[in-house]
């Protein structure tokens, strides 16, 4: 996603809603690194570390800024004693991968110079190894390290999780039943989360199709598995009950809404809805949205509830199945009030805050 034109590194820092923006630019790579603290109100700012190439710095520091926000109403919306932040390391495009271990050990470094400031564990572009490695300088505030280093590894199971919860619900809601059995459920994105979710959709007895970018990805679910694939070009237009983006954020916007040919909307990806008029473009075409940051709470919440809180595993799961409960208070607010989802949503995570902690 690109800032807007006239947007710099300074004006957006000036017009953030959020309490601290840090910014390091790691002179022996070129990459940026920005840490968004968003609202520390609840507890401490937690939130994944993004790394990958952006079109240039302001483009960053607005996904950093919006991903912390999203972190933010995601802890509030489901009362989870956490504050919202990000970070986001945005690598020059002839970054050199030998370089990987060593910017990451720097980055390690500004965390833990932050002093539990931010908490941080892997999005887009991270996964459990690399927190092992920004640990070695920046524990103990990095979680999801990898089991092999004390972590609780991976946090894609127990979002997938969260997600399917969501569809439950969601199917629940509008038909009455919360059977995936015959649903044709589209997922674009079968990554970490995605493919996880595909595997337990399947199990459910869903008509799963799947959509993405990756030929490895591509040849894994169509040719071995045996799944339909969709086309990037086709991803919108294509009938399906559930459509469930678990790819990247923004895809929810003024050009794709009108093409979609859905009842619901259910997935993983951070930040889906391009405005937050997109959510009105959605109510009003019919369809269902089920806000990201109430059902992708799973990763974040199982992992912080294993490695702060003493958590089992067995419980982490039992908390986040707790998705449905809170997805249906956000469909019936919405209803009762005649708002959209996100709105509602929204409303349940200020009057959070606003009660503070
Ligand atoms: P991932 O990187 O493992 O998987 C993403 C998949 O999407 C990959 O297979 C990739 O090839 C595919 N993809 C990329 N661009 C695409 C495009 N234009 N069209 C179709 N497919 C495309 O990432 P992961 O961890 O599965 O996360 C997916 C989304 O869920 C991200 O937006 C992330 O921020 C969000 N999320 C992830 C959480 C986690 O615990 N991993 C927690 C909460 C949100
Ligand atoms: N990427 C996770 C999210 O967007 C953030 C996270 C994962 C935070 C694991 C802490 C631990 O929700």
């Amino acid at each position: 996603m690109k800032a807007g034109e006239n947007d710099t590194v300074e004006s957006l820092i000036r017009e953030w809603d959020g309490e601290t923006a840090i910014a390091r630019y790691d002179r022996s790579t070129g990459a940026w690194i920005f840490i968004a603290i968003h609202s520390t109100r609840l507890g401490p700012a937690t939130g994944g570390t993004r790394m990958k190439s952006y079109p240039d710095a302001p483009a960053a520091l607005q996904d950093a800024f919006r991903l912390a926000a999203s972190m933010t109403f995601k802890y509030a919306a489901t009362d989870f004693p956490m504050g919202g932040g990000k970070a986001v390391i945005a690598l020059p495009s002839d970054f050199d991968p030998q370089d990987r271990p060593a910017l990451l050990r720097r980055y390690g470094s500004l965390i833990h110079q932050l002093g539990g400031l931010f908490y941080t564990g892997p999005d887009v572009g991270t996964c459990s190894a690399d927190m092992d490695v920004i640990a070695e300088t920046g524990a103990p505030y990095i979680f999801a390290r990898t089991p092999a280093a004390g972590g609780a590894g991976d946090s894609a199971p127990p979002t997938a999780l969260g997600v399917f919860c969501g569809i439950q619900t969601t199917c629940e809601y509008l038909f009455g039943d919360v059977s995936l059995r015959g649903r044709r459920v589209l997922v674009q994105g079968a990554g970490g989360v995605g493919g996880r979710l595909i595997k337990r959709l399947r199990a459910a007895g869903a008509l799963v199709s799947f959509n993405d970018v990756d030929d490895a990805v591509i040849r894994h679910f169509r040719d071995e598995i045996g799944l339909p694939f969709v086309t990037v070009d086709q991803v919108y237009d294509t009938p399906c009950d559930l459509f469930s983006p678990c790819a990247l954020g923004g895809i929810l916007n003024q050009e794709t809404i009108p093409r979609l040919q859905c009842q619901a909307i259910v997935g993983a990806a951070n930040n889906q809805l391009a405005t937050p008029a997109d959510a009105e473009r959605l109510r009003a075409k019919g369809i269902l949205y089920a806000p990201d940051f109430v059902v992708n709470i799973g990763g974040a919440m199982a992992i912080t509830g294993i490695e702060a809180m003493g958590w089992s595993p067995a419980y982490a799961e039992e908390q986040v199945m707790h998705v449905r409960e809170t997805l249906m208070k956000v469909f019936e607010r919405a209803k009762a009030a005649g708002i959209t989802t996100n709105a509602a949503a929204r409303q349940m995570a200020e009057e959070r805050l606003a009660a503070g902690r």
